[in-house]
C-alpha cells in the first residue's frame, strides 16, 4: 500500500473516528460514573451529619461526648472507610477515630453557624489527599445551648480505583476499536473500491489502435459514473483528433504526390532527349510554378502547426480594421478588375488585433470571393460594430457552397467538389487559416450560404479582442 493509496486513507479514517467516536462515549459515561460516584459518597456523609447531630441533640454538654465515646463511635461500625472527629468551638478534639485528628484547611472553611442545621463545609478528595471530608455544627441538646463542630471524612479511594480501571478499560477497548476499525477499513475499502479497479483495468487496454474500447458507465457504481462518462468523452475527443490526425496525414501525402508528380513527369520528358535552350526553359518555368504552388502550401501548413500550439504571444494592438481592409482590398483590386469584379468596403471598426494576421485572414476571404464570383459581380466588405463585437463581413454573389459542405470548409484541405480542378485552386488551405487566426484573438469564423445567391464569411473580433 502506498501512502497515496485510497484503501489506506479510508481505513486511517475509519479506524480515526472509531477512537474519537469510543473516546467521546467513553469520556461521556467517566464523567457520569464519576459523578455519580462522589454524589453516592456525599449522600453518606451527608446522612451520617444528620445522624451525629440527632446523637448530640441528646447529649447535654461537650464533657458528657468525651465521657462517653462510644455512643459516637459505635454509630461507624460497619463504615470501615469513616472516620469521625467532634470539635468544640476553640478546636480541641472531643473525640475522634483512630485519634484522626482533621486538617488545617477544613477547619478553617467558615461554617456559618446561622447555617445550621444546613450549612456544612466540604472539602473534595485530591490526589493527595484521597478523602471526602465534611464539616457541621451539630447543636447539643438542654438548656445550656452549645455546639460541637462534627467533622467526617470517607476514603474514597475504593471509587478512585474504580475510575482508574474503568479509564485502562476505555483505552484498551478505544486501542482495540481503532485496530478492528483499521482492519475492517481495510477490507471495506478494498471491496468498495474494486469497480474503480476494474475501471483502471479497462483503462489500461486502451491503446491508440483500440480507442474504441469505453468503459461501461451502466453498471459503473454511481459515484464513478461521472468519471467514466468524462473519461469515455475524452476518448471520444482522442479517437476524434487521432483519425483527424491521420485524415491529416494521408492529405497532405494526396496533396504533395500531384505537384511532385507534375514536376517528375514534366523533368522525365524533357530529359529524354537533347533540347533547345528555350524548352529547358520552359521546363523550368513550369517547374517553378509547381514550386511556388509547394512553397505556398508548405508555408501554409508551417503556419497552421505554429498557430495550433499558440505558444507564441500575439503581436497584438489597436488597429483600425477597415484601414487594413483597404489595404487588402487595394491589393486584390488589379486581379478584380480582371475578372470584371468590384469590391466595396463599408463600414469602421477598431479591434485589438495582430494586424499582418488580421490582412492574412481578410485576404484569404477576399481570394475566395474572386475566385468565385461570376463576372460582373459586386463584393462587398462590411464592417459592422456593436458594443461588444466587431464583425467583418465578406459577401459574394456566386454558386455558393452545399448545405452539406457548409460545416467543414474550414477543415484543413477541404475543398468543394470541384474546386481542386480548377486551375487557380489552392490546397483548400485558405479558410483553415482564416478560423485558427479567428481562435487566436478570441474570435470566430462562419459562413452562411444561399446556394446561387449570396455566400456570407463572417468574421467576429471580440470588442477587447487578445488572446482567448
Ligand atoms: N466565397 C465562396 N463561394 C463559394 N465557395 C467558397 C467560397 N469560399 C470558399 N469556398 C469553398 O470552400 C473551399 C475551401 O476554401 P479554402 O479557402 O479553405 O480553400 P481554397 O480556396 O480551395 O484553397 P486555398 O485557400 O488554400 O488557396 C473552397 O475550395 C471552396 O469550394
Ligand atoms: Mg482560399
Amino acid at each position: 500500500m502506498k501512502p497515496g493509496s485510497l484503501t489506506l486513507r479510508l481505513s486511517i479514517l475509519f479506524a480515526l473516528t472509531t477512537v474519537l467516536l469510543l473516546a467521546g462515549i467513553g469520556a461521556y459515561l467517566y464523567r457520569f460514573l464519576d459523578v455519580e460516584l462522589m454524589q453516592r459518597d456525599h449522600a453518606e456523609l451527608a446522612g451520617k451529619v444528620a445522624l451525629f447531630r440527632h446523637h448530640l441533640a441528646a447529649v447535654n454538654s461537650l464533657s458528657q461526648i468525651v465521657a462517653a465515646p462510644n455512643e459516637f463511635r459505635d454509630a461507624l461500625i460497619g463504615n470501615p472507610h469513616l472516620r469521625l472527629a467532634l470539635l468544640d468551638e476553640a478546636g480541641n478534639v472531643l473525640l475522634s477515630s483512630a485519634d484522626w485528628r482533621p486538617g488545617a484547611e477544613i477547619l478553617k472553611v467558615p461554617v456559618a453557624a446561622d447555617d445550621m442545621p444546613h450549612g456544612a463545609a466540604i472539602q473534595m478528595p485530591t490526589p493527595g489527599d484521597p478523602y471526602h471530608t465534611i464539616a457541621a455544627w451539630g447543636a447539643l441538646g438542654g438548656s445550656a445551648g452549645g455546639r460541637a463542630l462534627i467533622v467526617l471524612s470517607l476514603d474514597s479511594r475504593e471509587a478512585q480505583g474504580l475510575l482508574a480501571e474503568y479509564r485502562r478499560a476505555l483505552f484498551a477497548a478505544m486501542l482495540f476499536g481503532g485496530l478492528a476499525a483499521a482492519a475492517l477499513g481495510f477490507f471495506t475499502a478494498r471491496n468498495g473500491l474494486r469497480p474503480l479497479r476494474r475501471m483502471a483495468e479497462t483503462a489500461g487496454d486502451i491503446s491508440a489502435s483500440r480507442l474504441d474500447h469505453r468503459l461501461e458507465v451502466a453498471i459503473a457504481p454511481q459515484e464513478l459514473k461521472t468519471l467514466a462518462a468524462a473519461f469515455n468523452a475524452m476518448l471520444e475527443r482522442l479517437r476524434d483528433s487521432f483519425s483527424r490526425l491521420s485524415d491529416f496525414s494521408s492529405d497532405l501525402a494526396h496533396e504533395l504526390r500531384t505537384p511532385i508528380n507534375n514536376l517528375m513527369g514534366q523533368t522525365q520528358v524533357a530529359l529524354s532527349r537533347t533540347r533547345s535552350a528555350e524548352e529547358y526553359r520552359a521546363v523550368l518555368e513550369s517547374n517553378l510554378e509547381e514550386y511556388e504552388w509547394l512553397a505556398r502550401m508548405i508555408g501554409d501548413m508551417l503556419f497552421l502547426a505554429k498557430a495550433d500550439n499558440a505558444h507564441a504571444p500575439l503581436n497584438a494592438e489597436e488597429i483600425d480594421l477597415r484601414a487594413e481592409l483597404d489595404k487588402v482590398a487595394e491589393f486584390y483590386e488589379a486581379l478584380a478588375d480582371e475578372a470584371g469584379l468590384k469590391i466595396v468596403c463599408t463600414g469602421e471598426g477598431r479591434i485589438v488585433a495582430d494586424h499582418i494576421l488580421a490582412q492574412r485572414a481578410i485576404a484569404n476571404l477576399l481570394s475566395n470571393a474572386i475566385r468565385h464570383t461570376p463576372p460582373g459581380g459586386e463584393i462587398r466588405a462590411a464592417i459592422v460594430a456593436t458594443d461588444r463585437a466587431v464583425e467583418l463581413r465578406v459577401s459574394n454573389p456566386g454558386p455558393g457552397i452545399p448545405p452539406e459542405h457548409l460545416e467543414r470548409v474550414f477543415d484543413r484541405f477541404y475543398q468543394v467538389d470541384g474546386a481542386r480542378e480548377r486551375s487557380d485552386a489552392g490546397a483548400g488551405l485558405g479558410l483553415a487559416i482564416v478560423k485558427s487566426i479567428m481562435r487566436l484573438h478570441g474570435g470566430d469564423a462562419r459562413v452562411a450560404s444561399e446556394p446561387g445567391l449570396l455566400t456570407t464569411f463572417t468574421l467576429r473580433f471580440s470588442a477587447g479582442g487578445g488572446q482567448a
